[in-house]
């Protein structure tokens, strides 16, 4: 069976930047070690006064198909993963075509464009929807376009705001790719729940400790549906294990939850048990309460272990890496910390080439879905493309006073006007409002 799967991705990150510890933990009259040590994170990225899903998502498409050379007749379809649209009716993919086709002769006319929804998974979600129309056959030689975006903004005063970030992720997914290879094994864990959601509102309503407790649920649900068809797992099979990242200590939990899991029954649970004894059993007690005061402390005791620290920081905090200095990008981050593994491998001279990763997505509402990828022979000299360590570092560093403002800027019931922190380069714009109240844009040399 021919490979499919990830060809290429580009990112692009919002211009301005968020300094946690330095400009907003003053202003909260928190430890900035809450943010740094506490949540993980050092900054957040945020889109400037002419930036919105669009620019962004349309910038990192451009700049993948100026790298691989490709034109719009290449791609048979263009898919927008995002939870930050404006329009319940016309999808973001028409307005990034649009930009797209301002630059190129062709146009994407044959190019069948649908936005995704579920919350943070519809990124994952849009790459299957590539890889099986692929599959399917019905893609004609073409690849397709999928774009996770996002502004993750939340209220003022939300705990949540700590947390936000804004850029996003192209991918262009093809037969024999050069990045990645998809399994077709995967597995699910999904449930109706009530943690993060948007009723008709720009920023969420957010239940934030029960959201932890929802993504690790249904990410054991979806480790333990992927495992029913691809086999068990073990901590060695895998050189990263990348996952949704809305914040780099939430995947500390899930990486000790999906560590605890794998070595159950392995000779490494054995190894171990002399210093920590085996992993509590639920038939060994009389009640369900006990059993998880057991499991809790078995879990403590393994998070201190040499053995599990080491699987960890080979394996979990390299997919970290990025996500510390950008924030939630809700949609892109899993296929950020894929990125942020990749990159550590390239600059620790490690031969990747048909190693694994298990990729675990998470979205609010809730879904959780595991599969693993094959790195392919093409990978350094893709990730080597990358300009991330540039646009980082061009970003705007923003003053308590400047965040207010471009906080209000991008509120969508505010009517607030204020001058460009950056000056745009190559790239795509927000250009003002068109007679039905849609968005203009317009490409600056
Ligand atoms: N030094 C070191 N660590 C510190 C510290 C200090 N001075 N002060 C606090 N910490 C630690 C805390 O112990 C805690 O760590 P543990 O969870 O390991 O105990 C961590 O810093 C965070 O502290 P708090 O729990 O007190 O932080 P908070 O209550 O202000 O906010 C949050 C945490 C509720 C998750 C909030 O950030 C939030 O609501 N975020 C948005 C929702 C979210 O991201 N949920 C994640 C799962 S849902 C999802 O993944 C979808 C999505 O993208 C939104």
């Amino acid at each position: 069976m021919t490979a499919v799967g990830i060809d290429a991705i580009e990112i692009w990150t919002g211009n301005l930047k968020l300094d946690l510890p330095g400009t907003f933990a003053p202003q909260k009259g928190e430890d900035p070690e809450k943010y740094t040590k506490g949540l993980g994170l050092n900054a957040s990225s945020f889109p400037d006064s002419y930036e919105d899903i669009v620019t962004m998502g349309a910038n990192a498409a451009h700049r993948l198909m100026e790298r691989k050379g490709l034109e719009p007749d290449d791609i048979g379809r263009i898919d927008v993963a995002t939870e930050s649209a404006f329009d319940n009716s016309k999808p973001v993919s028409t307005y990034v075509a649009g930009c797209l086709e301002q630059v190129y002769d062709g146009d994407f006319h044959h190019a069948n464009k649908g936005e995704r929804k579920f919350a943070c998974i519809a990124g994952t979600q849009s790459l299957d929807d590539a890889y099986n129309w692929i599959r399917a056959g019905r893609n004609r030689g073409r690849g397709a376009l999928v774009i996770a975006t996002d502004t993750a903004l939340y209220a003022r005063g939300d705990a949540g705001e700590a947390t936000q970030g804004a850029g996003a992720v192209a991918m262009y997914i093809s037969e024999d790719p050069s990045l990645v290879e998809l399994s077709t094994e995967q597995g699910y864990g999904s449930a109706d729940e009530t943690d993060f959601l948007k009723p008709n509102q720009q920023f969420p309503s957010v239940d934030g400790k029960r959201s932890v407790q929802v993504y690790l649920a249904r990410m054991r649900e979806a480790l333990e549906d992927y495992e029913s068809v691809a086999g068990d797992t073990h901590p060695d099979q895998f050189a990263y294990v990348p996952f949704h990242t809305p914040f780099p200590g939430m995947v500390r939990k899930a990486g000790l939850l999906v560590y605890r899991h794998m070595i159950r029954d392995t000779p490494i649970e054995e190894e171990l048990a002399d210093e920590i004894g085996r992993q509590p059993r639920p038939e060994a007690f009389d009640d369900e309460e006990a059993y998880h005061d057991a499991l809790r402390e078995y879990t403590d005791e393994l998070k201190r272990t040499d053995t599990y620290q080491e699987w960890y920081g080979k394996t979990i905090d390299p997919t970290l890496t990025i996500s510390r200095e950008v924030g939630n990008w809700y949609t892109g981050s899993v296929h950020v910390a894929r990125v942020s593994a990749l990159k550590h491998g390239l600059e620790n001279d490690l031969d990747l080439a048909g190693s694994q990763l298990l990729v675990g997505s998470y979205g609010s509402g809730a879904q959780a879905e595991g599969h693993a990828e094959t790195v392919q022979d093409g990978w350094e000299d893709e990730i080597e493309a990358l300009n991330l360590e540039e646009q980082l570092e061009a970003r705007y560093d923003l003053s308590w006073e400047d965040y207010e403002e471009i906080h209000d800027v991008h509120n969508h019931d505010m009517d607030v006007d204020v001058e460009e922190f950056t000056t745009p380069e190559a790239e795509f714009v927000f250009d003002g409002w068109g007679r039905m109240g849609e968005r203009k844009y317009r490409y600056v040399e």
